[in-house]
């Protein structure tokens, strides 16, 4: 299946379930506590936070991101890169936990031929907050996910919010088990390189306050509903589904690899730290091109610095190759 059909699949399944389909934002947002736009939810905070109210109650959306956090990890992992689409579905004080897990389980498990991405039942893996009995038990009793694989984690890992003061939540994650070639036995706890998230399902209820980025933060109180807010990485579910090791290796961004690999004359695959570079040239040019298309020039400051950076990082691992 290529990214085109794994991004339209999942914008028809919730459109037929009630969702509103809402086109990408920029990924230059005007909202101060962010260089760009890192996640799908971030054009809906203020739906969550209460300051506006949607003309819909659902919507859905295949959202451009940049994080630049782990730029340092890609091309390394498998599956860190600093663009990608999220794929999301939300809901604005509509349905909650009950409706969202089962609604997430039958995209992932229904067959191809039925709308689903057809993935085995047995090969999926969930986590909950350490306290979210509710998401547990929907989970088990409801989907049939057994016991040992739902497992349960922290606020560093379950505890979902933009790093910023903002709408926040516990979360459940959904991994896929890419087998024992890929690592150890455990489950997400244990390996997240054999066990990749995909999925992550916000139950956005809180507001946070200043703080450090992922744990230890102020909850400041209740959000005036309760909210969906979901996030699928397209580049990883298009890596399970096209069969291959890892995000660079998928259709849209093999061609980039296929390219920096002709003009330098290095085969991707000939030598493990050549093909480091290659990676870091197909991640960057796509980051770099993205924000090119959204106004970004390069700068020496803010947003124009991190373009910047991309381009310098790609050019010297050219001239490396
Ligand atoms: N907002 C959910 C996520 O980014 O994982």
């Amino acid at each position: 299946m290529d990214s085109a059909q794994i991004r339209q699949r999942f914008l028809d399944f919730f459109a037929s379930r009630g969702h509103t389909t809402i086109p990408s934002a920029s990924l230059i947002l005007d909202d101060p506590t962010l260089l760009f736009v890192n996640a799908g939810m971030v054009p809906f905070k203020p739906y969550f936070l209460g300051q506006q109210s949607p003309s819909f109650p659902r919507a859905t959306s295949v959202q451009k991101c940049v994080r630049t956090t782990d730029i340092e990890e890609v091309g390394k992992t498998t599956r860190h890169a600093s663009f990608f689409q999220m794929a999301g579905n939300f809901s604005f004080g509509d349905y909650f936990k009950e409706q969202a897990i089962p609604l997430a389980w039958e995209l992932l498990t229904a067959p191809v031929d039925q709308g689903g991405y057809g993935f085995s039942p047995d090969r999926i893996w969930a986590t909950v907050y350490h306290d979210d009995d509710e998401a547990a038990r929907i989970w088990h009793e409801v989907v049939g996910l057994p016991k040992e694989r739902i497992q349960r984690r922290g606020m560093a890992d379950n505890f979902w919010s933009m790093g910023v003061p903002g709408p926040c939540g516990p979360c459940s994650e959904i991994y896929y088990d890419r087998g024992p070639a890929y690592g150890r036995e455990g489950g997400p706890v244990a390996d997240e390189d054999r066990f990749l998230e995909v999925w992550n399902l916000v139950f956005m209820q809180f507001e946070r306050g200043e703080g450090p980025a992922k744990e230890g933060y102020e909850i400041l109180g209740d959000l005036p509903a309760r909210n969906i807010d979901t996030g699928m990485g397209l580049e990883r579910m298009a890596a399970l589904l096209q069969g291959v090791d890892n995000i660079y290796e998928i259709d849209t961004s093999q061609l980039v690899v296929d390219r920096a690999s002709a003009l330098s004359g290095q085969a991707y695959g000939a030598d493990p730290d050549d093909d480091v570079l290659l990676r870091v040239v197909a991640d960057h040019t796509r980051t770099a091109a993205m924000l090119v298309g959204d106004g970004v020039l390069p700068g020496n400051e803010g947003r124009g610095y991190v373009l910047r950076r991309m381009m310098r990082r790609v050019v010297r691992s050219m001239r490396l190759l």
